[in-house]
């Protein structure tokens, strides 16, 4: 059967349909933007307070990153929060959220911490930025949408990497039951706080602190795991140069024990407070670069064989900085450390290309860019941290007196403990 042509329609196009009202309006989301940035930015100060004192190696390296990319995502999100409120960074007046990030830092241990980190916040925090990426204008807001997108795929990532970890610790014994009642203190209080957001119902009753609340110090000694053998040994004098094979292995176990400049920075980012943003961003990224130094030592000395945990941990050299304020151990690292090595890197490339090595070759390029960028942080950032703090020395006076004592306590070997 043939079927009849349908005759034209003369009804008009139905008229677009207005989008969607939506449920993030633009002070709602100053606020939770502000909220997301909060949080992320007390996580890396109290991660990077930890950091030395976190003795698991794995859980270590874990800190450094996670440090970084929380500040990758709190400058995504100051570079948002600028566009649409002035100052960028505000406190989020919310006396409960505050409480999550005061207590945090208190954890019993370092497992305990972790727990409250990856298995509390950054669940909850994923959780937020998914429901807000949706929920906000997809076009009026898109640069907020692709910062969360972008953090989104960092953290969810990072669970990925610390699931396996912490399931290794539960199967080791290593996580208490302090450690859980901490992970259930602070979920309490993040629930008292209406969530990452805000916006859930708050019980009523405020939970109480367990017995192992631990009160929070910035560490002065770096700590290891049990794996580490070698923690105190004095920097021995190096094969020469001209002997490439000897030489390089200890250069590389050099690297494998960078571990101590992550420490340092880390401090210094978490005790310094006031200072730009910038200043953090950067000290985040230093840390996190040693971080992987640290790690570029160890893939070297398993490549040929060498299990990097039998390496000397020169523990003291931390201590040592650490007697001194936290501008003098960022000065001391800097312009002492940093700013000398050069000439010796360059040395190195050299004789690596020479012998044909190009796995070494590459590792030490990549090295000299990062420190190229280190010694430049030095340069912006001691001058300010020298009107922060209040420094009665000129700058030049005040690096004078800081390499006379790199030159003499450090270079020299002596390392001179002024323990209290
Ligand atoms: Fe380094
Ligand atoms: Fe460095």
């Amino acid at each position: 059967m043939k079927s009849a042509a349908r005759p034209p329609s003369r009804r008009r196009p139905s008229p677009p349909r207005p989008p969607r009202a939506a449920a993030i309006d633009l002070d709602a989301n100053r606020r939770l933007l502000n909220r997301y940035r909060f949080v992320e930015h007390e996580l890396l100060r109290i991660l990077a307070g930890w950091l030395p004192r976190t003795a698991t190696f794995e859980l270590k390296c874990e800190l450094g990153r996670s440090i970084w990319e929380s500040a990758v995502h709190v400058n995504a999100l100051y570079l948002r929060l600028r566009e649409i409120q002035s100052p960028a960074f505000q406190p989020p007046e919310d006396a409960a959220l505050i409480t999550v990030l005061r207590e945090l830092p208190h954890a019993p241990d370092e497992f305990a911490l972790a727990l409250g980190v990856y298995q509390v916040l950054t669940p909850a925090l994923i959780a937020a930025l998914a429901t807000h990426e949706t929920a906000t204008l997809p076009n009026s807001d898109q640069p907020s949408v692709y910062a969360l997108r972008h953090a989104l795929l960092d953290l969810r990532t990072q669970q990925a990497r610390m699931e396996p970890l912490l399931a290794a610790a539960a199967r080791a014994g290593r996580i208490t039951r302090a450690a859980r009642r901490w992970q259930q203190y602070i979920a309490q209080l993040l629930a008292a706080a209406g969530g990452i957001n805000g916006l859930a119902r708050r019980p009523a009753r405020r939970p109480a602190a367990p017995a192992g609340r631990t009160e929070f110090k910035a560490p002065r000694e770096a700590e290891r795991d049990a794996r580490f053998t070698q923690r105190a040994a004095d920097l021995a004098v190096m094969p020469g140069e001209d002997d490439y094979d000897a030489h390089t292995v200890e250069e590389f176990e050099r690297y494998s024990t960078e571990m101590l400049a992550a420490e340092t920075v880390a401090l210094v980012l978490h005790s310094v407070r006031g200072m730009p943003w910038e200043f953090e961003y950067d000290t985040a990224r230093h840390l996190y670069d040693e971080v992987r130094h640290c790690l570029m030592g160890y893939e070297w000395m398993r490549t040929h064989g060498m299990d990097p945990f039998q390496s000397p941990q020169y523990l003291h050299i931390f201590k040592w900085r650490s007697q001194f304020p936290p501008v003098m151990q960022y000065c001391l690292l800097t312009m002492g450390n940093e700013v000398h090595a050069f000439p010796y890197r360059h040395r190195r490339v050299e004789a690596h290309q020479k012998s044909g090595d190009r796995l070494s070759e590459q590792f030490v390029r990549y090295d000299i860019a990062d420190e190229t960028q280190h010694v430049r942080f030095g340069h912006r950032w001691l001058p300010e941290l020298l009107k922060h703090t209040g420094e009665k020395r000129s700058l030049k006076k005040y690096l004078q007196d800081v390499i006379a004592v790199w030159d003499t306590e450090y270079r020299s070997g002596k390392l001179t403990l002024n323990v209290e």
